[in-house]
């Protein structure tokens, strides 16, 4: 049984320079499990920063990172294990063009959950039914629409049944008509209970869907607590700036 108290994320006072350049001052953060937690703000606050902190496709040069109550700014982290435990699916869908949608949500499974095909195939056939994929599954990613290409990310971030998914605005690149199928993906995944940690300029779904919401400005927390805190009644001058800006 895993402890019910340990946050699905805990950020112990980071800090991440780029350079001499730092984008990320002290942040000190829970994510709860189970719960969607929706980082907003400007440009270069530093939420892509945050998030590619928490796989550790970026390191922070001070603080910790825990998941799941495991140190994962340790030196001994082995990374693969650690990118298995967490989904992400970026606003570019980073598919192989090469490959079939079955063979780009099957790969990491065969190669580092070391899966036999048949058994990875039956995994992969059963997410990619979950994100409305059925019967796509010999196409080639050149043959889908956008908001297909970001399901079979989507569907291959779920195969590997992380612990924790992290989106970065995973429908910024989509037309508009497709992101509210996306955003449909995403809000019945919160539903079924996995941690989120959320990058996104829909605020509607963050409203919606957080249970939790962050504003980042100039590398800081400068905001978080429950949506209707946060977009009813903002504190901060620089809160109430950005919301009138996206609102
Ligand atoms: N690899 C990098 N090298 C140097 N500087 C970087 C790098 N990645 C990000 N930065 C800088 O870090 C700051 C934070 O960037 P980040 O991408 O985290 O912002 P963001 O909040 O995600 O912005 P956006 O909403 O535009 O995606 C910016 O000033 C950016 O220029
Ligand atoms: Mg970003």
């Amino acid at each position: 049984m895993r402890e019910p108290h340990v946050p699905g994320v805990r950020f112990e006072a980071v800090d991440k320079f780029f350079g001499a350049h730092q984008v990320l001052h002290d942040i000190t953060l829970d994510i709860p499990r189970g719960l969607t937690t929706c980082i907003i703000g400007p440009s270069g606050s530093g939420k892509s920063t945050l998030l590619r902190c928490t796989n550790l496709l970026e390191r922070p040069q001070r603080g910790k990172i825990f998941v799941e109550g495991t140190e994962i700014t340790a030196p001994s982290t082995d990374l693969d294990a650690l990118r298995t435990r967490i989904g992400m699916v970026f606003q570019h869908f980073n598919l192989f063009s090469h490959l079939s949608v079955l063979d780009n949500v099957t790969l990491a499974l065969r190669k580092v959950r070391r899966m036999k095909r048949p058994e990875a195939e039956a995994l992969a056939l059963e997410q990619l039914d979950a994100v409305g994929l059925k019967g796509f599954e010999r196409r080639r990613p050149s043959a889908l629409s956008g908001g297909q290409q970001q399901r079979v990310a989507i569907a291959r971030a779920l195969a590997m049944k992380p612990e924790v998914m992290l989106f970065d605005e995973a429908t910024s690149a989509l037309d508009p008509e497709l992101v509210k199928g996306i955003l449909g993906v995403m809000r019945d995944l919160a539903a079924s209970g996995i941690t989120m940690l959320v990058v996104t300029h829909e605020m509607r779904f963050a409203r919606e869907v957080a249970g939790q919401v962050v504003f980042m400005d100039q590398g800081r927390i400068v905001e978080h607590g429950p949506p209707d805190r946060l977009f009813d009644a903002p504190e901060s001058p620089r809160l109430t700036h950005f919301l009138d800006q996206v609102l």
